[in-house]
């Protein structure tokens, strides 16, 4: 079974995708992670100068790119990996997250990962979450569930959690992130974020998260029946 997850920035498909394959002991594997380890061996590599990358010098690589995840399905806990090294911390830092849409717009750098999660769906039952599941890489998927939220609520999650780790933003710009990231994604040439037409919408901009996981579940099971 495939379970295929998309939406918004900012607007907890990762604690849902988690939750979830927790829930029914399958994989999870978060697509936002690749796109953010590969953004980092960039500009580990020197191959990112302001807006732009070398993009051949980036494709000529991607043989040195191995990504792999430690999923706990029990605690929920995942680290993503580049050649071994654990690179969790350093992929959510601010370097890597403003530089992550830009690599993630290039066409050769998202048909490499497709294949890559193309393959990993074909053997094992799965939670992918990311911004194309439904639509590109899995158009098949048993369930899609698109996620939003309104601008406000996700920049208000987003600044709640960055207090929390002792940060000191301003709300007007955190907002201005979630936008800018919405209108990036959206409006790509490459796999825009856009929800599949037969994608589930949930709008949590009024949930709970218990109320929001009991939903997906009973909407899982309708499914299955
Ligand atoms: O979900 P996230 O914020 O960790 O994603 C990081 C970036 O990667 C974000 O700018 C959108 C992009 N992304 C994408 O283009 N396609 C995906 N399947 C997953 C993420």
């Amino acid at each position: 079974m495939i379970i295929a997850i998309d939406g918004h920035s900012s607007c907890g498909k990762s604690t849902v995708a988690k939750e979830l394959a927790k829930r029914l002991h399958i994989a999870y594997v978060d697509t936002g992670a690749m796109y953010r380890t590969v953004t980092l061996f960039a500009l580990r590599r020197g191959f990112i100068k302001g807006d732009e990358c070398d993009i051949a010098a980036l494709e000529s690589s991607f043989k040195d790119i191995h990504i792999t995840f430690d999923f706990n399905p029990e605690t929920g806990s995942n680290a993503t990996f580049l050649n071994g090294e654990n690179v969790e911390r350093e992929i959510r830092g601010l370097e890597v997250s403003g530089k992550v849409s830009m690599i993630s717009a290039i066409p050769q750098v998202r048909r490499h990962l497709v294949e890559w999660q193309r393959e990993m769906g074909k053997s094992i039952s799965l939670v992918m979450d990311g911004r194309d599941i439904g639509t590109v890489v899995f158009p098949n998927a048993e369930i899609k569930i698109f996620m939003t939220a309104s601008d406000e609520v996700r920049a208000q999650r987003r600044y709640d959690e960055m207090i929390s780790k002792g940060e000191t933003p301003l709300f007007e710009e955190v907002l201005q992130n979630v936008r800018e990231r919405d209108r990036i994604d959206s409006t790509r040439e490459e796999s825009p974020l856009r929800k599949a037409d037969d994608a589930v919408l949930l709008d949590n901009s009024n949930l709970t998260r218990e109320e929001q996981f009991e939903w997906i579940i009973e909407y899982i099971e309708m499914k299955k029946n």
